[in-house]
């Protein structure tokens, strides 16, 4: 039989490698629960409806890019492609927005696009995600930048940088569309492009193709639509970073890949990751709500790319901790020691600390080879005669030394030790 691949493009992470991703995803969980988000944990998959409504027909994640399936009672269903539509679904199913605004949540897990694989674009892969919803202040969407700032901050992250931009209110955007949908009808497009610039003209924007690029150059730009109440607010979400201390650049023709973007929007780019560069995303999302049926509430948020994130701290060679190494490794050498160990083990672990024990029917040498390779800081050789004195010897892994310990007293040595480290 041929051997099992894991599915093509998907992200996977494994020892030791496995421990950097998780410091990664715990540094920017941490960063969204200092400013007071709070879990949501959500379904991987949704009904497919939320997602053409939310995220909108006209992008290519919708249009191209969603893993969709009938289920067994014939229900459309996809596997979430991003996190928003769905984190609105259950304010609105939960009543969530009848309670204190701003909600804040956040959100960490998988994520499921049918791109193209190549390196930090994966079919599946990880985000951090936060939301606050129903209150559309300025300080919020500087609040929101500030929090993954922190995080990157705080991995030690230095060779990236933030772009802003607004996308206005309807007003604005009426107004614009009206002109660009203008412009368009001026441009020799094929067939397909001209459908997909009818849902959303700002697509055009987003085409990878050089010639359309260039048109699309001479394009009117939606800053310079911005009503007043639109320009204020992004002037002060702007003055918010300035006196935070967070640098930003304006790109006037940021498009983001969702429909639902109104208002502020911001991508974090990182300057060694070749073609997948954007580490995280977001910005306002003022209609959304309702147009899912709740109510007519703000929002705001983002989502972080923990594998782009990873790749962004090897590429700047930031040394990311292992995890803490084991305290003591256990080599059994007959099966009355191999009973002993088990409940040593059970007794240390239930206590809080971290041991390992060589299984299997080792010989010593064998036995110390592998708490060598365990990385533990001390290792205790268990036989015959440890367990009819009861006592053993402590070997500390790093120096060599080795020290006598009573086996009744085990866990208050191992205490004493460790504490003197
Ligand atoms: P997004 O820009 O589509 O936004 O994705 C956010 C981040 O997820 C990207 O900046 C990137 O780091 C990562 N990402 C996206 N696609 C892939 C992929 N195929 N492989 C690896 N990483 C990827 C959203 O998803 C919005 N829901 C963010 C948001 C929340 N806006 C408001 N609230």
């Amino acid at each position: 039989m041929s051997k099992f691949q894991a599915p093509k493009g998907v992200s996977e992470y494994f020892p030791q490698r496995s421990a950097h991703f998780e410091f990664v995803r715990a540094t920017l969980i941490e960063s969204a629960k200092l400013s007071g988000y709070q879990l949501i944990e959500l379904p991987v998959f949704e009904d497919t409806e939320l997602f053409t409504r939310g995220v909108g027909e006209s992008t290519d994640v919708v249009s191209k890019e969603m893993y969709t399936f009938e289920d067994r009672g014939g229900r459309s269903i996809t596997l979430r492609p991003e996190g928003t539509a769905g984190v609105m679904r259950s304010v609105i199913e939960h009543n969530l927005d009848r309670g204190q605004l701003p909600v804040k949540v956040w959100y960490s897990g998988q994520f499921f696009r049918a791109e193209r694989p190549q390196a930090g674009r994966y079919r599946q892969f990880y985000q951090v995600g936060i939301e606050a919803i129903g209150l559309n202040d300025p300080e919020i969407d500087a609040e929101v930048i500030a929090v993954a700032h922190n995080a990157f901050v705080k991995l030690g992250l230095k060779d990236y940088h933030l772009e802003i931009t607004s996308l206005g209110d309807s007003l604005t955007r009426e107004r614009y569309t009206k002109d660009l949908r203008q412009y368009i009808t001026t441009l020799a497009l094929d067939e397909a492009t001209f459908e997909r610039s009818a849902l959303n003209p700002l697509r055009l924007f987003d085409d990878k193709r050089e010639e359309i690029r260039a048109l699309m150059q001479k394009a009117p730009v939606l800053m310079d639509y911005l009503t007043p109440e639109s320009a204020e607010h992004f002037s002060q979400v702007q003055r918010t970073l300035k006196a935070l201390g967070i640098e930003f650049t304006i790109n006037n023709r940021m498009v983001r890949g969702l429909d639902y973007y109104t208002g502020t929007a911001f991508e974090f780019v990182h300057h060694r990751l070749g073609a997948q560069s954007g580490i995280g995303g977001g910005g306002r999302y003022d209609g959304l709500m309702s147009a899912l049926g709740g109510a007519e509430l703000s929002g705001i948020g983002f989502g972080l790319g923990v594998d782009r994130i990873l790749l962004a701290c090897e590429a700047e060679e930031i040394s990311l901790p292992q995890d803490a190494a084991l305290q003591l490794f256990i080599v059994p050498i007959d099966e009355a020691a191999k009973a002993i160990a088990m409940q040593t083990a059970q007794n240390l672990r239930t206590n809080g600390f971290s041991v390992d024990i060589a299984y299997g029917d080792r010989a010593l040498k064998g036995g110390m080879k592998a708490a060598d390779k365990s990385g533990a800081r001390y290792a205790m050789v268990l036989g015959e005669n440890e367990i009819s004195t009861g006592s053993a010897q402590l070997k500390n892994m790093q120096t060599g030394e080795s020290i006598s310990v009573t086996l009744r007293t085990l866990q208050d040595e191992l205490a004493q030790l460790i504490k003197l480290i």
